[in-house]
């Protein structure tokens, strides 16, 4: 696919407005959006089959109430799937990537109907760490494609480097990386959009809430001057560093809609901890 010069010109001009727009009109805390709090973990590289079993175990007696949502390497998916309803653990399965193509020779990637014969109803795609092994903008598009029209919830993830928020570039990248993955999507209703500014992942550094919130409200406002009115449907994710001890502060941001995370997922109580604190915020 290409991504014309009209197209970077239009996305450039709509950064520039809603900059504009958000710096003029940043909101904080207080109201309530009746969007349910929504709790991925990211295992990435981690875990095994013998820690995730005593893990399922201690979440299932954590007894939370947010939509939980796990994404194990591959090879746990379907042992994952089988205890949790061992358990009857109220949680759902989330691949960590997939491939835009149905089949075919494709070393070492995983289709969407894989997944889904997996269990899986979400996927992230687009993880700074993937973006980092080269994955593209015009790959991570194809993916969300791919996602949508196979019936997977697509965990769009999006974050600006330590460098490029030094000088000011925070919105612009923000922006371009979100439309430029929903570039030719029309259905965006399973959408999910993860916010991860790169600085923050596995660092202990995360945004402050007020960061997060406007960075969180700039994306949708994005999506409403492209989508309309379905924008405040759309979940918003945190990722980067949540804690038990800063999730709850995240929560009571009108547009942090749950969290997207890495190390403290590691531990059922850490994790359960933090799904409290966003339950609370
Ligand atoms: P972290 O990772 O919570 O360890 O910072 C978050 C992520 O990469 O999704």
């Amino acid at each position: 696919m290409e991504y014309s010069r009209s197209i970077q010109m239009y996305i450039s001009q709509l950064v520039e407005e809603t900059v504009r727009e958000v710096l003029g009109n940043q909101s904080n805390s207080g109201e309530t959006s009746g969007r349910q709090k929504l709790i991925v973990a990211n295992w990435k590289m981690n875990m095994s089959l013998q820690t995730i079993t005593s893990f399922v175990e201690k979440l299932t007696l954590a007894h939370v109430r947010s939509d939980v949502v796990i994404c194990p390497s591959f090879p746990y998916l379907f042992p994952l799937s089988e205890l949790i309803q061992k358990f009857n653990c109220d949680v759902e399965l989330g691949a960590q990537d997939l491939h835009w193509n149905e089949s075919g020779a494709y070393t070492g990637e995983v289709s969407a109907k894989m997944l889904l014969e997996a269990d899986c109803h979400y996927v992230l795609i687009g993880h700074s760490e993937r973006r980092d092994s080269g994955e593209t903008d015009e790959m991570i598009s194809k993916k969300v494609k791919q996602a949508i029209s196979s019936g997977l919830k697509p965990i769009l993830c999006v974050g600006e480097s330590q460098g490029q928020r030094q000088i000011g570039k925070t919105a612009e990248v923000i922006r371009k990386q979100v439309l430029l993955a929903l570039e030719g999507i029309e259905d965006i209703s399973s959408l999910v959009i993860a916010y991860e500014p790169v600085w923050a992942i596995g660092t202990g550094l995360s945004a402050t809430p007020e960061q997060a919130q406007s960075v969180h409200q700039l994306i949708r406002k994005t999506i409403d001057v492209q989508y309309g009115s379905i924008s405040e449907s759309i979940p918003l994710l945190y990722g980067g560093s949540v804690k038990p001890e800063n999730a709850s502060g995240l929560s009571a941001m009108t547009d942090i809609d749950g969290a997207l995370v890495g190390g403290a997922s590691l531990d059922a109580e850490s994790f359960a901890a933090i799904i409290r604190g966003f339950e609370r915020g």
